[in-house]
């Protein structure tokens, strides 16, 4: 038996890197994964070895050997900044398609998938308004987009209150968070969250992480205490990614107003539409206060737009005057794209039936977890993160071989669970597969 082995880079959703082994004379292939320190070992060793050994040593360790990796992160940055195949590199592993297909990776033959609940999208859409805008401005794809983007720009700043000139769109945020990271990381470290969307990438990206507290919960006391200069940004996902949690407005403009004349902050809102008061969670008020503030947002979750790609950034000109080198600024945004997005940004009556569904499927998991005897933590998005009493990479094997997908993490001694909230049939699926894996 001959065995093939391919070596993966973690992506931000799973700091863990992936051993792939397949062995040719079986159609059967094994998905292993080992933490990065156990990779480390392994390789020194010229021989596989599985350690799911987590504590909080491991976890500060991993910190350290992510302190040895900046120079190289350093050297991937300046190359992203000089190349653009290296910047798409980089922007596909910031991107949840990217992972998603990985995802599959090992599991042979191919499942009928019932549930979909790895990647945080929206089950109930596109909108049947959307839909009809598609349609429609097919008819008119054979113009290039100048005034369907300009429209798109001018509701999108009369809905956030900004002049439209704070607006600077992207074919999803996954575009401008990739800039984003290319501009600033060019200048110093990225400070942010340890896990966030982003922590998982520090091979890539000059970073420094600081453990969340705790609750789970950002520790902004610590990232300002950590501030020194040698950041060039504070990357912050409000509600976090994987963990669902928001930080309080009043907390998080707090920490703006201490930090952000010295040091700029990336509010990643990406999930902001669950929050309880999206108009007074997110931050633009800051920003609107003159405040060194870049807010991303994407229509991939409350609006269904994953696969049409629309996002945006919102912060004064010279912000976006930073990061607009390093992407398209929505000339990659396609004119049925443009009109979608001006129906569903309207279409109030769908986000409102998301956000209810989205409840309704969120209570149903909760309850689940709960009578199970699972702890979870409380989300403001459309995922909910509960640590699990098995490995990771066995509990998302199993359940995608019942054809339910969902996502893994370690972090803080524990393996954890992320599952998307989609339909109730889909949740339902969940359950049911669960149950049967992890009872
Ligand atoms: C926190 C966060 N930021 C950004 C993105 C990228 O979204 P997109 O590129 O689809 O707009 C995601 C997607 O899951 C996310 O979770």
């Amino acid at each position: 038996m001959r065995f093939c082995f391919k070596v993966k880079q973690g992506n931000n959703d799973s700091p863990a890197l992936k051993i792939i082994v397949t062995a040719s004379t079986n159609s059967t292939a094994l998905c292993l994964s080992i933490n990065r320190l156990s990779l480390l070992k392994s390789l020194q060793k010229q021989r596989l070895t599985m350690s799911f050994n987590i504590n909080r040593r491991d976890w500060l360790k991993k910190s350290l050997i992510a302190t040895a990796g900046l120079s190289a992160a350093s050297t991937y940055i300046q190359r992203a900044q000089a190349n653009p195949t290296v910047r798409r590199e980089l922007q596909m592993s910031l991107s949840p398609d990217f992972q998603l297909e990985n995802s599959f990776v090992g599991i042979n033959p191919p499942v009928v998938m019932k549930a979909r609940l790895g990647a945080n999208e929206n089950p109930w859409g596109p909108s049947a308004k959307t839909k009809e805008a598609l349609i429609e401005a097919v008819g008119v794809s054979n113009r290039y987009g100048m005034q369907s983007r300009a429209a798109l720009v001018k509701l999108i700043a009369e809905k956030e209150g900004v002049p439209e000139n704070y607006i600077l769109l992207g074919a999803g945020s996954s575009e401008l968070l990739t800039a984003s990271m290319v501009a600033y990381g060019l200048k110093g470290k990225i400070i942010c969250g340890d896990p966030c969307y982003i922590s998982g990438n520090e091979e890539k990206i000059p970073m420094e992480k600081v453990p969340l507290t705790k609750d789970y919960q950002y520790d902004l006391d610590a990232i300002a205490g950590r501030l020194n200069g040698s950041q060039s940004l504070v990357y912050i996902t409000n509600p976090n990614n994987p963990t669902g949690a928001i930080l309080p407005a009043d907390q998080l403009t707090a920490f703006i107003n201490k930090v952000s004349d010295k040091t700029p902050v990336l509010v990643d809102e990406a999930y902001i539409d669950y929050a309880k008061n999206p108009k007074t969670d997110c931050m633009v008020a800051s920003i609107n206060a003159g405040k060194n503030v870049l807010i991303l947002r994407t229509m991939s979750k409350l609006y269904a737009f994953a696969g049409l790609r629309v996002g945006y950034a919102i912060a004064k000109p010279e912000i976006l005057k930073t990061i607009a080198p390093y992407c398209s600024g929505g000339f990659d945004i396609s004119v049925p794209s443009f009109a979608a997005a001006v129906a569903a940004l309207k279409d109030t009556d769908f986000q409102h039936l998301t956000l209810t569904n989205t409840a309704e499927s969120k209570k149903y998991l909760y309850d689940f977890l709960t009578k199970a005897g699972y702890s979870y933590i409380p989300s403001s998005a459309n995922f909910v993160l509960f640590p699990i009493k098995m490995k990771g990479q066995d509990l998302m094997s199993k359940l995608m071989a019942e054809g339910v997908m969902v996502r893994r993490w370690e972090f803080d001694r524990q393996h954890w669970c992320r599952v998307s909230i989609g339909t109730m049939d889909e949740m339902k699926a969940f359950t049911d597969a669960f149950s049967k894996i992890a009872s």
